[in-house]
């Protein structure tokens, strides 16, 4: 992602420490980035961290959930990085993630899934998945359009479904709840053409389209084929889909499609294929080396980011980002919550704020700094040197807090 940040020096990125394990994980991080910058660039490029409030500390000092001031610095800097935040319990409360991404309309959630050596995994050979995923953000059933079981608008919007759309098919209209799964062509085309663009930037092979449009024709089907259009009219040049593949199959018979593919692959074209989503859950245990670049909806993603973090070694290990490629805005952001039952134990693994701090750094065109950070952690993990989340399934393993770990990896960069 090259950007207008590329050749400025001082960049400012606010940053919410977050709740339970955050500030610890905060503060195991900060300096490794920090030296990261240094040995990769002198004193020529740093990050001048602005601490912003959200969650808890800022309730406790603001009386508010998520301040005003907290989005607007986030809107003046279009980045930020962010440890986990508790979801307030009670009703009328949103989850306050949920709400950083729709107000700051952050339509991609980035999540990169590769394995690092030595990390324990529940699979034979984890180091056969990597792949990048891009689940949209904004639509779906996640846009909260839900109508309770004992609303009045529920009878309402049942009998208008029964006698204005024919639709008999509510098993059970007296006492049933409704949710709506809105899902446009504008934003399924911007995140896949974010998946495309990412792919292409970075030499992947395929990106594959993962949606349940068998059996949900109009959303999930409409993803897509919407999908399929973009890359067609789009990036003629760039890619071959496998939409074409199949009119060719029509058209020319199915050894022209054969020929066309192995043309499209022998110049280096991008393959775009899609596939549903249950086979896709299979696919990931079973042939993992078969994806790269992943472009999904939103329920789907949650199911899908979650599974792939667990093949390659847990949430506490699984970076992310929250990126709205029109605007620039991005907050990269640990991928795990709060983790309130070892908050302040020192048990807490930084990998996954500081892998998302190296998206960051890899968003400012600071590709170095980032490439220092992942291999010192590839080279902690592979001398066995690791937080407790690990060391509980590595025999023999020296277990670290998470201020050791830090410091371990500022000791590799300082060599
Ligand atoms: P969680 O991710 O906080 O914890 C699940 C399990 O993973 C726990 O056993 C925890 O100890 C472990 N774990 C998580 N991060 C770890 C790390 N870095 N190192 C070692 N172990 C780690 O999920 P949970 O318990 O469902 O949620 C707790 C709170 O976090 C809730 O308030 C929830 O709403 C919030 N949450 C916030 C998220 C965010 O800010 N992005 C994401 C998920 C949950």
């Amino acid at each position: 992602m090259s950007n207008q940040f590329q050749e400025q020096g001082i960049v400012t990125v606010p940053y919410i420490a977050g709740d339970g394990i955050g500030p610890e994980i905060w503060q195991a991080a900060r300096p490794v980035i920090d030296a990261a910058l240094t040995k990769a660039y002198g004193h020529t490029k740093a990050i001048e961290w602005l601490e912003i409030l959200a969650g808890e500390a800022a309730y406790t000092q603001t009386g508010t959930w998520l301040p005003e001031e907290t989005i607007s610095a986030i809107k003046t800097h279009n980045l930020a990085l962010k440890g986990p935040l508790t979801t307030p319990i009670g009703e009328g409360f949103r989850s306050l993630n949920v709400t950083l991404r729709q107000t700051l309309d952050l339509y991609a959630c980035v999540r990169p899934v590769r394995y690092f050596s030595g990390v324990p995994s529940p699979l034979k050979e984890p180091e056969k998945t990597d792949m990048v995923i891009f689940r949209e953000n904004t639509e779906d059933v996640y846009a909260g359009i839900e109508f309770a079981v004992d609303d009045p608008q529920t009878k309402s919007l049942v009998a208008l479904l029964t006698d204005q759309f024919n639709v008999h098919t509510i098993r059970f209209p007296e006492d049933t709840a409704i949710g709506i799964k809105p899902m446009s062509i504008s934003g399924s085309q911007r995140l896949v053409k974010a998946a495309i663009d990412y792919a292409l930037a970075h030499g992947r092979q395929t990106v594959t389209l993962v949606h349940k449009g068998n059996i949900m024709k109009f959303t999930e089907g409409g993803f897509k084929n919407w999908g399929y259009q973009l890359a067609e009219t789009d990036y003629p040049d760039q890619c071959f889909t496998m939409a074409q593949f199949r009119r060719l199959i029509q058209s020319n018979g199915e050894i022209a499609a054969q020929e066309a593919l192995t043309q499209a692959k022998a110049d280096g074209k991008l393959i775009i294929n899609d596939v549903i989503a249950d086979n896709f859950l299979q696919q990931i245990l079973l042939y993992p080396e078969k994806y790269d670049v992943i472009a999904t909806c939103n329920l789907n993603g949650d199911y899908i980011s979650d599974a792939l973090a667990a093949q390659v070694g847990g949430i506490g290990i699984a970076p992310g980002a929250n990126i709205n490629y029109q605007t620039g805005a991005a907050i990269f952001e640990a991928t795990h919550g709060t983790a309130p039952d070892i908050a302040g134990s020192g048990k807490a693994n930084p990998c996954s704020l500081l892998l998302s701090a190296c998206m960051l750094l890899e968003y400012l065109g600071w590709q170095e700094a980032a490439d220092m950070i992942t291999s010192a952690i590839e080279s902690a993990i592979a001398d066995q040197q690791v937080t407790a989340d690990f060391a509980g399934l590595l025999p023999g393993a020296t277990c670290l807090s998470t201020q050791e770990f830090g410091q371990r990896l500022i000791d590799t960069l300082s060599r």
